[in-house]
């Protein structure tokens, strides 16, 4: 390997010296420094699983069996994670030597499979750890019906290696299919074709004929029904909450409809949404085929519905055009927000599409502050680090405001076929930075890159920036000054109903409380009309009980546990077990994470604990 590392650069360096021209990044191979794997030598094309979940000893046992294209291999090298590795297999069943690598704290640990040059086909049997990164199994009273058991998996970024061994970087592309044994009063779904109904004996096989990122592949077992919205999209949930699901998220159909109109045709033919227990540690994930999503946007005036239009946009950016590392995450997750925006102005107006970028805005302050300088640019340099200490708002809502900067230079006339144009010469590709910069300055700029650098590469805010507005905030802001100047000295508080304003409205409201300047008895005061404090919104609870934390309004302290222990999406655990360090109450923060952490994926345990200091 090292020696075609050198012929590579040498090449590089002949055709530089040539012609300066030729120096560009385009078709270099970027490095991924989170994976084992050596793409010199193999690449994996498709997949073959054949396993059983075991709810009792929380394992996932069976079988891998992978196809390659063979570059005069020695080996096979796979990233694992906590996995028992039983026997290795070449395609005529005989076995063949392989070895676990040291193990590395980020990677895992390197499976490396003895080859020659002619194999084209490796199966691999194994079995999971009971603790495995990537799932959550979930016991029935972490449920909504409290009847079964659920099991998730969870890929993103480098988890899919801790229940697949496998190649886990995004420039890895594979078709799979599978076959899983689960108990028969259970439903198997994966980022593939999927069933609707139940299988009589717990057997399902899936298919996926797409080529899609390892981080992709994903797994979900539980007691769930199924509703179609229309013929090409609908929603997964358990029985109790199928219906509520699918009124909240009935304009799917509408979403995929619109989406198309910006990017061109839906690549993935269904859009399914699985709504999971809430202990799963994102709002969604985009697995192709079928979002998995938090039952936390469900809040029943559909006003979160963006969360969808989010994942649905990942089908282009991101799952047809993917990052090629994760430095370059900001490529998926930047163009993601820009065009879930988009999406949702289509649906509902421009009013609520600011709403969502101010509402983003205000998060991405939070971040920059929070965050190490060197993770507010947009392109990262990970090197040794594990994906997710980078994880912020900054690819999210920088990203977002890079391409809304280009829209709003170029005007939409010539942004939104530049992008549609990006996508389909793109599709099923990976892509950096760099590629994206270069494209951009052949198909849009006319060679002007002066705003690269400043976006792109440098840590901070860019200079030229354009901060999102609202003026159904405006509103909200004027009703909160109003209702804690005027009123307070004057009128008892009269209790009003709270549906006078949709969830990102109250959501702004409350974050315009200021720790500094108001005081508990204007939380009191608050409380008394609009009874934050029983609000079952989980967008409202996060923000009053934030406050309230920081404020040391104790009144919500039971119910602000309550939602801790049974809420586990990482979004809504930071900023309150942050406000309650940063208010001095670290002991309470500690005794409510002792008895929430066993809710919680790995994913959020992780953030916590570091947070908290936590030592199990
Ligand atoms: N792909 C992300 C979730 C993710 C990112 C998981 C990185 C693991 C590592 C997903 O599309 C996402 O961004 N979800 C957001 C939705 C929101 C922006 C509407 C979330 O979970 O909050
Ligand atoms: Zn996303």
């Amino acid at each position: 390997m090292q020696k075609l590392v050198y012929i590579a650069l040498g090449t590089a360096l002949i055709a530089a010296s040539c012609n300066k021209q030729i120096t560009s990044t385009k078709n270099i191979e970027a490095k991924d420094n989170q994976t084992f794997a050596d793409l010199d030598q193999a690449r994996i094309k498709h997949l073959s699983l054949d396993i059983e979940t075991d709810f009792k000893t929380q394992q996932i046992k069976g079988s891998a069996t992978y196809t390659f294209e063979n570059k005069n291999a020695k080996q096979l090298i796979l990233d694992t994670e906590k996995l028992t590795i039983d026997s290795v297999l070449l395609a005529n069943g005989q076995k063949t030597t392989y070895q676990l690598g040291e193990k590395d704290s980020i990677k895992g640990q390197a499976l490396i499979i003895d080859v020659t040059q002619k194999d084209t086909i490796v199966k691999v049997f194994y079995k999971t750890s009971p603790d495995a990164n990537a799932l959550q199994w979930l016991n029935p009273q972490q449920t909504h019906d409290k009847k079964h058991p659920f099991l998730l998996s969870q890929g993103q970024a480098i988890l899919t290696r801790s229940w697949i061994p496998i190649q886990d970087t995004p420039s890895v592309r594979v078709t799979y299919d599978a076959k899983v044994k689960t108990p028969k009063e259970l439903m198997a779904l994966m980022s593939a074709i999927n069933p609707k109904e139940k299988s009589v004996d717990g057997t399902y096989t899936f298919d996926m004929p797409q080529p899609i990122a390892p981080y992709l592949i994903a797994l979900a077992v539980g007691d769930v029904n199924y509703q179609p919205i229309d013929n090409r999209t609908g929603v997964y949930a358990e029985p109790g909450l199928l219906k509520a699901a699918a009124w909240e998220f009935a304009e799917m159909g509408k979403m995929v409809t619109a989406a198309e109109k910006l990017y061109g045709t839906y690549p993935w033919e269904q859009f399914d949404v699985l709504v999971l227990p809430p202990s799963f540690p994102f709002g969604g994930m985009e697995n192709p085929r079928l979002t998995f999503a938090t039952p936390t946007a469900i809040v029943g005036d559909r006003s979160m519905t963006n969360l969808i239009a989010h994942e649905l946009a990942h089908s282009w950016s991101g799952n047809l055009v993917t990052n090629s590392t994760w430095d370059d995450f900001w490529v998926n997750e930047g163009f993601t927000v820009y065009f879930e925006r988009r999406i949702m102005e289509e649906l509902e107006g421009k009013d609520y599409a600011d709403m969502i970028s101010v509402i983003g805005f205000q998060d991405l302050e939070t971040s920059m502050r929070n965050i190490p300088e060197k993770y507010t640019s947009l392109k990262v340099d990970m090197k040794g680090a594990n994906p997710d200490d980078a994880f912020s708002d900054v690819p999210y809502d920088k990203g977002y405001l890079f391409l809304k900067m280009l829209e709003d230079k170029y005007g939409r006339e010539k942004f939104d076929p530049f992008l549609k144009q990006y996508f389909s010469s793109h599709a099923f590709q990976t892509m950096t930075t760099e590629k994206f910069v270069d494209y951009l300055k052949e198909n849009l700029t006319n060679g002007d890159d002066s705003f690269v650098q400043e976006w792109i590469y440098n840590t901070g805010w860019p200079k030229d920036l354009k901060k999102p507005t609202s003026t159904l905030f405006d509103l909200a802001e004027a009703q909160l000054k109003q209702d804690i100047q005027n009123g307070r000295a004057k009128v008892t508080p009269k209790k009003i109903e709270i549906s006078t304003k949709s969830t990102n409205e109250w959501v702004h409201f409350i974050r315009q409380i200021d720790p500094k300047k108001n005081t508990k008895g204007d939380l009191a005061y608050l409380d008394a009309i609009y009874d934050f404090t029983n609000s079952k919104n989980p967008e409202i609870e996060c923000a009053w009980y934030e406050k309230a934390f920081l404020m040391h309004y104790d009144k919500v302290n039971t119910n602000a546990k309550e939602f801790l222990v049974h809420v586990g999406r990482r979004k809504f655990l930071e900023p309150l077990y942050l406000a309650l360090k940063e208010s001095n109450q670290i002991e309470l923060a500690k005794d409510i994470y002792k008895d929430a952490r066993p809710n919680y994926h790995f994913v959020a345990r992780q953030t916590i604990d570091s947070m908290l200091n936590y030592k199990p």
